[in-house]
């Protein structure tokens, strides 16, 4: 059996980071959540226990020690909040993998840079992590059931990293 893989999720109380959260725990990953309102984290905990009661998932006091034990990070948050996620992670991402989900609304930039990648600016802000482009189009309400018209729905990834 290969080795489980440990998964911090930032924001795992929100849509996505929840979504992302409970789909990941069906499969053979250690899932490590942070998120601002701890009380919203415990019972997503219990939703996921309830659902599946030896799936490896629990709460952590903040990012970084989420991320320091994690082989690969999600900030499933804002746009705008991203780079502040990565200040707080920088050094215990290095080399880790960190999956940017984020799609800015045009009004976040102000009109300025709307050419630029969130994944790049990521990247730029993580210069020791390999981050990777991913699940930004897929809607949270879709995760559980990824099926639309009897398609599977697709996944589109993104990144300079061919191993990630
Ligand atoms: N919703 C979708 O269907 C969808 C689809 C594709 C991509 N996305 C992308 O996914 C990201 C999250 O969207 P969402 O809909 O899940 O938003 P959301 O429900 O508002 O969740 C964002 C989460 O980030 C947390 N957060 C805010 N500031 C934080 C900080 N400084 N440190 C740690 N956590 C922080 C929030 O916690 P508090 O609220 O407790 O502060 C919240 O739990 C966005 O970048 C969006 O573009 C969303």
């Amino acid at each position: 059996m290969p080795t489980k893989k440990t998964i911090a999720i930032i924001g795992a109380s929100g849509n996505m980071g929840s979504a992302i959260a409970k789909s990941l725990s069906k499969g053979n990953y250690r899932l490590l959540l942070f998120g601002n309102q701890q009380e919203k984290v415990k019972q997503l905990i219990a939703e996921i226990k309830s659902v599946n009661p030896s799936s490896d998932v629990e709460s952590m006091a903040c990012p970084f020690d989420a991320s320091w034990e994690a082989d690969i990070i999600i900030p499933a948050v804002q746009y705008e909040v991203e780079v502040d996620v990565a200040e707080k992670i920088r050094e215990v991402a290095t080399q880790k993998i960190v999956v940017s989900i984020s799609n800015p609304r045009n009004n976040d930039r102000n009109g300025k840079d709307a050419w630029k990648s969130a994944a790049e600016e990521l990247q730029n802000h993580l210069p020791d992590s390999k981050v990777v482009k991913a699940f930004n189009t897929v809607f949270a309400k879709d995760f559980l059931q990824p099926v639309i018209d009897e398609r599977q729905l697709d996944v589109f990834i993104a990144g300079d990293d061919e191993e990630s």
